[in-house]
């Protein structure tokens, strides 16, 4: 005998027998939970760091080499702006608004949080094999041609299902790994350059660089870099499916694709 006589047998079934089309499923995570943390700190440090960067180059738009760099010496380059200090000779004859103390505090703040969100993903990524299995461009990709291919490629919409939409292709592995492993690398090492405190107690770290002010020049010629990464990345994540890409960033989760219909499926 089925179902309890006072109940009748169609509300039991109610919702599942009436959904006659699959819903689409969510599969297992794309992206672990370490790896999505990570980067979403890292795009909000890196926000913070570059309003702050640009306040403090506000207070002194000169850039020099080597160790010693100020008002009376030659500058390397200067930005055609207005400074937030009177002293700093511009061109200008009006200063801007001062915003180098709260500036300066959350730069080295937000340097902080991203260095340690930085190890703990670059840990993971080294220990996990996720950077050898998913970032590393495959052997058979490691040619002009295939950049060539991808990069012609990327500039039309990926349906969401297409073979390989869900792997990163060999633009975004090289771009991933260039940032990851010379990009952060480099803009941290150039920052803790120019800190006393740290010189102090690792002065290889600037005598290497060449001294303080070829820090701070490489420092904002590596911001730039960063900056244009972002705005590739962002732009082949559009190009790629945003919906589908920022559901699986920050959920960690894809949509499978309802199956497609059999032949005999038809009527
Ligand atoms: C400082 C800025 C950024 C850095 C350094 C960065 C770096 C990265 C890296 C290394 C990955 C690969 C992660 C992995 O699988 O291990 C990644 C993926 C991703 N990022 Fe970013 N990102 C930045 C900004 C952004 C922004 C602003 C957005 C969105 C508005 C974004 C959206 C995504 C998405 C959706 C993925 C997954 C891509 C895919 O599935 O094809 N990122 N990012």
């Amino acid at each position: 005998m089925f179902g309890h006589p006072s109940i009748p047998l169609s509300s039991c079934y109610a919702p599942f027998v009436a959904a006659t089309a699959s819903p689409p499923k969510l599969r297992t995570p794309r992206h672990a939970a370490i790896v999505r943390v990570t980067h979403w700190i890292t795009v909000l440090c890196f926000f913070a760091l570059l309003i702050t960067g640009g306040e403090i180059v506000i207070s002194h738009p000169r850039f020099y080499w080597g160790e010693v760099g100020n008002v009376m010496t030659r500058p390397l380059f200067t930005i055609p702006i207005p400074s937030s200090r009177d002293t700093v000779p511009t061109g200008y004859h009006y200063v801007m608004p001062d915003q180098n103390g709260w500036s300066r505090a959350l730069h080295f703040e937000a340097a902080w949080v991203v260095m340690i969100a930085g190890l703990a993903y670059a840990l993971y990524g080294l220990f996990t094999g996720h950077f050898r299995r998913n970032l590393l461009p495959e052997k058979g990709d490691r040619s002009w041609s295939s950049f060539r291919r991808v990069f012609a490629k990327s500039f039309h919409r990926a349906p969401p299902g297409e073979p390989g939409a869900e792997a990163y292709n060999v633009l975004q592995r090289t771009a991933y790994i260039a940032v990851i492993f010379v990009l952060f690398p480099l803009v941290i090492w150039t920052g803790l350059a120019m800190s006393p405190a740290f010189t102090a107690a690792a002065p290889w770290s600037v005598i290497l660089l060449g001294g303080r002010q070829t820090a701070r020049t490489l420092h904002f010629f590596i911001s730039w870099l960063l900056l244009l990464f972002v705005i590739v990345h962002v732009t082949m994540i559009v190009l790629a499916g945003f919906k589908t890409r920022m559901r699986a960033m920050i959920t960690g989760r894809v949509v499978e694709p309802p199956p497609a219909r059999r032949k005999t499926d038809r009527r």
